[in-house]
């Protein structure tokens, strides 16, 4: 396919970057050919800014692209999902894939921090099984939008476990700032979770595709995740937590910190932290321990440039980096995250395989691992960091 048409669900934050990422594709022509989101006016406004068809909803988008790009908040992506999957589009869908929201008609008294997790983790595999099925029996391209897999540092890393033959022992990742911007986070009904699911998928996702990548290149075979132990806290929830008004509080029901211990088949380790409650900007890395070698991939900061501002007023205009509360004293500065966080390489590789039918770096098999491994990580953390088996689909 010489020309791919695009239907782009939700106009936040990852939206404007998916249209960002889009328009500097090569090699493929991409027509942003529709837009939805939830509200008439938000989509009618970026529809104009952007010069984008607006749409009412996913149902009456998919007569006009080939391929739905989900960008709404993960409480819809398997609506969307299994809508475009029915109409034989092609899918990329924001991380996480899917989740647990409650009963059906969950509303603010629903207590996601309190249903029972072996309850939780089935209702999530079958909703992995419904989206497994209809994707593989209609043999349909899905791109998982899971950045960490594109960044640049971790690409690099790729290439070493490959050309070395690595054998990779022990990694660490973490993704960690000082709260999200959105304003349904904090709700497990809309989030699916809080830290682990929210923020540790993308460390998880990261160290899950390199083990792949080690067994694919050895054997031929992914080495997968099999077993996950977790503990999960609600800090700023502490009776005793003492508010310096740095930190975003207002979670309903739903974990700001939390670690995983990750056991893969061939009895390797991985182990990701992920949290709510760090300052300094957004802290995302990968760092690998092999047995020839030790990477540390670095997403931000990344320490390309750094600038020292007395005053913060001088920079009101100026970015510099993600999540940062202040612009005084030395900062990192970030001088294009759409690459070096993994963005415009994400989108770039799914364009590219979206139409030559190749299979993306971030496909449906990792989506599905890194949601089992996760759920899985809060029925191990409701056990207070029992060994508990990662189900397999
Ligand atoms: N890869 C990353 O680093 C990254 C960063 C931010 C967000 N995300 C993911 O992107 C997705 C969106 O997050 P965001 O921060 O852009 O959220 P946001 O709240 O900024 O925007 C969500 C958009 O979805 C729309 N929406 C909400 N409910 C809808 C519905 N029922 N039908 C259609 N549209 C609906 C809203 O109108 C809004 O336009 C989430 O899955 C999130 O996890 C990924």
């Amino acid at each position: 396919m010489d020309t791919i048409r695009f239907g782009l669900v939700g106009t936040g934050f990852a939206g404007r970057y998916h249209v960002e990422c889009l328009r500097r594709v090569y090699g493929t022509n991409v027509v942003l050919a529709g837009v939805t989101s939830k509200r008439p006016e938000s989509r009618a406004a970026f529809g104009g800014e952007h010069g984008i068809p607006v749409f009412d909803g996913v149902e009456s988008m998919l007569d006009h692209i080939d391929v739905l790009d989900i960008c709404s908040p993960p409480y819809v992506h398997e609506h969307g999902i299994l809508t475009a999957a029915a109409a034989g589009k092609g899918i990329i869908c924001e991380k996480p894939l899917t989740g647990y929201f409650g009963p059906p008609g969950a509303d603010e008294s629903f207590r996601g921090d309190l249903v029972p997790k072996s309850d939780v983790l089935a209702d999530v595999l079958a909703r992995l099984g419904r989206i497994a099925d209809v994707v593989r029996d209609n043999g349909l391209f899905f791109g998982y939008a899971e950045n960490f897999v594109y960044a640049p540092s971790v690409q690099k890393e790729r290439e070493i476990i490959r050309k070395t033959d690595a054998q990779v022992l022990r990694m660490t990742g973490e993704e960690s700032h000082n709260g999200s911007a959105s304003d349904v986070y904090g709700f497990w009904r809309f989030a699916g979770g809080g830290s682990l699911i929210g923020k540790g998928c993308h460390p998880l996702g990261a160290i899950l595709y390199l083990k792949r990548v080690e067994g694919i290149s050895r054997n031929g075979t992914p080495i997968r995740p099999a077993t996950v132990s977790s503990r999960i806290h609600s800090l700023t929830r502490l009776p005793d937590y003492r508010d310096a008004g740095m930190i975003r509080t207002d979670y309903h029901d739903i974990e700001d910190f939390g670690t995983m211990h990750i056991v893969f088949d061939d009895g390797t380790v991985g182990n990701i932290i992920t949290g709510e409650v760090t300052l300094g900007g957004i802290y995302d890395y990968v760092e690998v321990f092999a047995n020839n070698h030790r990477t540390r991939c670095r997403l931000s900061p990344i320490g390309i440039a750094e600038t020292y501002n007395p005053r913060g007023d001088q920079f009101e205009d100026i970015y510099l980096i993600e999540k940062a509360s202040t612009q005084e004293g030395w900062s990192s500065c970030a001088t294009d995250e759409n690459f070096t966080m993994g963005y415009q390489p994400e989108l770039q590789d799914f364009v590219s395989c979206a139409a030559s039918g190749e299979q993306p770096q971030s496909d449906l098999d990792l989506a599905l691992d890194t949601t089992a491994a996760i759920y899985a990580a809060y029925l191990s953390a409701e056990n207070r960091g029992v060994e508990t088996d990662i189900p397999r689909l």
